[in-house]
């Protein structure tokens, strides 16, 4: 077998600035040991997250040139109108900043308090939209999810008895239930055809809509091709448009499968509920053919979501995410299994397990790897997900403490990546020597943006 390689060559090039320990430790203490307050110019590799981080192609470069920027009509709209249906087959398209622009339309409009809505497991920013109108987010991921190390082809599917059982409990009040492809809470674990096949059977016998989260379709499209039998053969584009024939609507985030570094859409087939979503957008968001973008935006999303959808880019995506994978674990570390479609995951929690949960050991990690490598990760664990007891003021941990590593989309080469192995071989030296570290300071609400730290 022949090596996969990047299916690009390079045309322009973005200087790293390489810093030294003394100045990345000034940087950390500064930042209150909060990644999320580091400057991006004393950042070495940027693991932050796979959102809006990624390269334009020489195409994608080209339409943002030809870009029209009219205010209606505008035919960098029906471009990207044109492509929205041909991948996903709905009938209306909804143009949003990103994503979470589309899921706040799609809760206003359908979601009311009191409603539930189900899901293989929410992004935090789907579940806060549909909190933030007074329903219940509800997780609902598969068995095989529960251990982090099991290996498993399909570990972002959703549990299908579980949804039978709460739209039968909450009849009337499932305004929608939705599947998130690949599954980002879970892991970043994909969703087989069967299982996003028979959700929607689910859902009609309810007469409940069922949506797809679709902001990583085509890594997921790829994941199917390469483990569900039956898709061996089938192109990728085929394989997105039967994900999306069982679905009545989606929301998506451009800034990842879009390949774009802003953008999103909304669509549905129901011609009334579309009315209402654009009365809805026009309050915030813009006119219907724009969206909160520009026509330059519009263009460069119509031809990223078909280059997402090309095989030699997705088998070099997913070998170089599981090639991060497997080095690290050669070194020791702990992770997630099976790799997932845009990240690694860490579990810091085995990693440094003399740090105990109330002293962060993900952030530990987190810190440790910027101080040793210039590497920027985030921490998913009970910094971000910890919850205070009501009664006692107590904190409770998460259910794991992990580090993502979540991985640009054509912006790292090979070597970068074997760079960021090299900085955990010489962490996992000196493991057991890392500490943990303290909250001093937190506002109220999402304070792993904001909490400052002091190492114990
Ligand atoms: N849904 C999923 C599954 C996501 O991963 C994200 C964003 C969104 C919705 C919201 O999209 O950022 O365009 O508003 N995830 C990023 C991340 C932020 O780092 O995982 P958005």
């Amino acid at each position: 077998m022949r090596r996969i390689i990047e299916p690009f060559r390079i045309k322009v090039v973005e200087p790293i600035r390489f810093t030294e320990p003394e100045e990345r430790e000034a940087v950390l203490r500064a930042a209150g040991f909060n990644l999320f307050k580091v400057p991006s110019e004393s950042v070495i590799i940027d693991l932050l997250t796979d959102s809006g981080t990624g390269a334009m192609s020489a195409q994608q470069w080209a339409g943002v040139m030809r870009g029209d920027e009219s205010y209606a009509g505008s035919p960098s709209f029906e471009r990207f109108e044109a492509a929205v249906k041909d991948i996903t087959g709905f009938r209306h398209v909804i143009p949003t900043h990103q994503g979470r622009a589309a899921e706040r339309i799609l809760a206003s409009t359908l979601v009311k308090a009191g409603d539930v809505v189900p899901n293989n497991t929410h992004f935090d920013t789907t579940r806060a939209n549909i909190e933030a109108v007074g329903a219940t987010a509800l997780d609902l991921p598969c068995d095989e999810s529960r251990d982090l190390f099991a290996p498993g082809d399909f570990k972002g599917n959703i549990h299908l008895e579980a949804l039978d059982r709460t739209l039968h409990k909450f009849q009337g009040h499932v305004p929608f239930a939705m599947i998130t492809v690949t599954n980002n809470g879970g892991g970043g674990q994909p969703v087989s055809m069967a299982n996003i096949r028979e959700a929607s059977a689910i859902c009609r016998r309810h007469g409940v809509p069922f949506y797809l989260d679709a902001c990583r379709f085509a890594e997921n499209a790829f994941f199917i091709r390469t483990r569900e039998p039956g898709y061996r053969e089938t192109p990728l584009l085929e394989i997105a448009r039967e994900m999306f024939s069982y679905a009545d609507g989606c929301t998506m985030s451009a800034k990842k499968d879009g390949l774009v570094n802003i953008g999103g859409f909304l669509c549905s087939n129901d011609d009334a509920l579309t009315r209402q979503e654009e009365e809805l957008l026009i309050l915030t968001e813009g006119f219907p053919t724009y969206g909160g973008l520009a026509g330059r935006d519009l263009e460069a999303i119509a031809i990223g979501l078909y280059e997402a959808l090309d095989l030699p880019y997705q088998e070099y995506r997913a070998s170089s995410t599981s090639y991060l994978g497997e080095n690290i674990v050669a070194a020791g570390i702990p992770v997630v299994q099976p790799p997932g479609g845009h990240a690694i995951y860490v579990d810091a929690g085995s990693m440094l397990p003399h740090i105990p949960a109330s002293l962060y050991p993900g952030q530990a990690l987190v810190i440790e790897l910027y101080r040793e490598g210039g590497i920027r990760t985030v921490e998913i664990g009970s910094v971000m997900f910890g919850k205070r007891d009501t009664e006692t003021g107590a904190e409770l941990p998460a259910r794991f403490e992990l580090v993502r590593l979540a991985i640009p989309r054509r912006v790292y080469t090979k070597s970068q990546i074997d760079y960021v192995v090299d900085v955990f071989r010489d962490l996992s030296a000196r493991r057991d020597g890392i500490r943990g570290v303290r909250i001093v300071e937190q506002p109220q609400r999402l304070r792993h943006f904001s909490a400052r730290f002091e190492p114990v």
